[in-house]
């Protein structure tokens, strides 16, 4: 799968843009400042509805048209997809408007200019990004890791984002139900339907994340130890699923045995009613604690992950160097995987990572990148790039939200800027 036009407007700094993409790969340059990683950060959106970097949907609406005294601001995204054997157009539309109750912010997406769930969109256009702050996943909350489960798994499974989705509201009106259960010795019999309801869904996230988090393990096991560490090192990936009351501290390897069991036995669990009947049983033995708290103390919205390197806590042990090598592996295996999922290649977005990596690592990942259909990366520095990447690259130059495609000839070495791609 490959995008082959991307069409912006309002998006960051981009007032508006057409750019038409090359399959294979492309190269996004210039200084710091300039729009490359907002470029990037569009096409990831459109990919999984979610910004890699803002909290909030609105910071992506470029400043100069989001004006307070503007009835209405459209942000729009648009990329052209070629599949193996289709083509479509995908669309995201944030639009903020003044209404007399005040400003309302709504997102619209469209398949085939027909409108369609946001949910719908995802599956439709499929990324896997590296980008620095991918290193935070390892030493950061476990929130962060959860949400990196859920949008890698949402682009290829559709059934664990509906059901997510469910399970999240589930969850809300649950907490409700017992701090009300709480304040007013009341309304038991509702939080037992929402429990119902809850347990049904959890499970199914259970076992779809169990199943998920295995194979990428695996394949990043295998590609770790053979193709980044000349077989020296062994990385364990592994789910941590929150069916028991007790969590696991940071670091604190000792309490981690029956995580791992309860991991082994949901990604191999054939029965799902087996796994919700677990389920209850356990949120059953904390009710009280629960409704005491306000709060549902158990279940897949409590989950976490982590990485072992020989045997020991990668956050709390390893070096900077092994921590950015089982990145590096996670990152390929969530190739892979999609790509064996799918049948088809992700497309590949990498921001600014080849300039940190060391040769061996960065001649690895480049090999991903030119046996990949399209991948677009970004270098303030193109030079430290070999010439014969660069000779079979696309080179575009990002400034100040435009671009410009560079169009070397083999006389003249000076790559000069030619033909803008991009009119305002
Ligand atoms: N909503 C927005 N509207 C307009 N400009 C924005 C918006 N959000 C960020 N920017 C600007 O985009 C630029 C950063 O672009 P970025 O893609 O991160 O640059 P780089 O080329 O270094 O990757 C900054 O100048 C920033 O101020
Ligand atoms: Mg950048």
């Amino acid at each position: 799968m490959y995008i082959t036009h991307l069409s912006l407007t309002n998006f960051r700094n981009y007032g508006r843009l057409e750019l038409k993409l090359p399959q294979s790969v492309t190269l996004l340059h210039g200084a710091n400042a300039q729009g490359k990683t907002n470029l990037l950060e569009s096409i990831y959106y459109l990919a999984t509805t979610r910004s890699p970097a803002a909290d909030n949907d609105q910071q992506i609406i470029n400043w100069d048209a989001n004006q307070p005294d503007e009835p209405i601001v459209v942000t729009r995204l648009v990329a052209q997809i070629q599949t193996a054997n289709n083509k479509k157009q995908i669309e995201l539309r944030l639009i903020k408007e003044a209404k007399p109750t005040g400003m309302s912010f709504r997102r619209e997406a469209l398949i085939d200019r027909r409108k369609v769930r946001l949910m719908d969109l995802l599956g439709n256009l499929r990324v896997v990004l590296f980008v620095p702050q991918d290193m935070a996943l390892i030493n950061g909350s476990p929130s962060a890791r959860r949400r990196y489960i859920d949008i890698t798994l949402c682009q290829t499974d559709s059934v664990y984002c509906r059901t997510l989705s469910s399970y999240n509201k589930t969850l809300e009106q649950r907490n409700a139900a017992l701090r009300r259960a709480a304040e007013t010795g009341r309304g038991h019999d509702v939080v037992s339907i929402l429990t119902d309801n809850l347990v049904e869904l959890g499970s199914e996230i259970f076992k779809r994340r169990a199943q998920f988090i295995a194979s990428l393990a695996l394949e990043a096991q295998k590609i770790h130890y053979e193709s980044l560490t000349g077989r020296h090192e062994t990385i364990r990936l592994g789910y941590l699923p929150r069916l028991q009351y007790q969590g696991l501290a940071r670091g604190d390897d000792r309490q981690v045995d029956p995580f791992i069991e309860t991991a082994d036995w949901l990604a191999s669990e054939t029965d799902v009613v087996n796994i919700s009947q677990r389920f209850a049983e356990t949120l059953k033995s904390v009710y009280d604690k629960d409704v005491a708290s306000g709060v549902t103390s158990i279940g897949p919205h409590r989950d976490d992950w982590r990485f072992w390197v020989n045997g020991r806590s990668l956050a709390s042990y390893g070096s900077r160097g092994q921590q950015r090598s089982a990145m590096l592996a996670l990152k390929m295996a969530e190739i892979k995987r999609m790509r064996q999922e799918t049948g088809e290649h992700p497309i590949l977005l990498l921001d600014e990572v080849v300039a940190e990596l060391d040769g061996q690592r960065r001649a690895l990942l480049l090999d991903y990148v030119q046996n990949s259909t399209q991948a677009i990366l970004t270098a303030t520095d193109p030079t430290m790039f070999t010439n014969r990447f660069l000779q079979s690259s696309s080179t575009i130059l990002v400034q100040n939200g435009r671009v410009t495609i560079n169009q070397p000839s083999p006389e003249n070495e000076s790559n000069q800027p030619s033909s803008p791609a991009s009119s305002e």
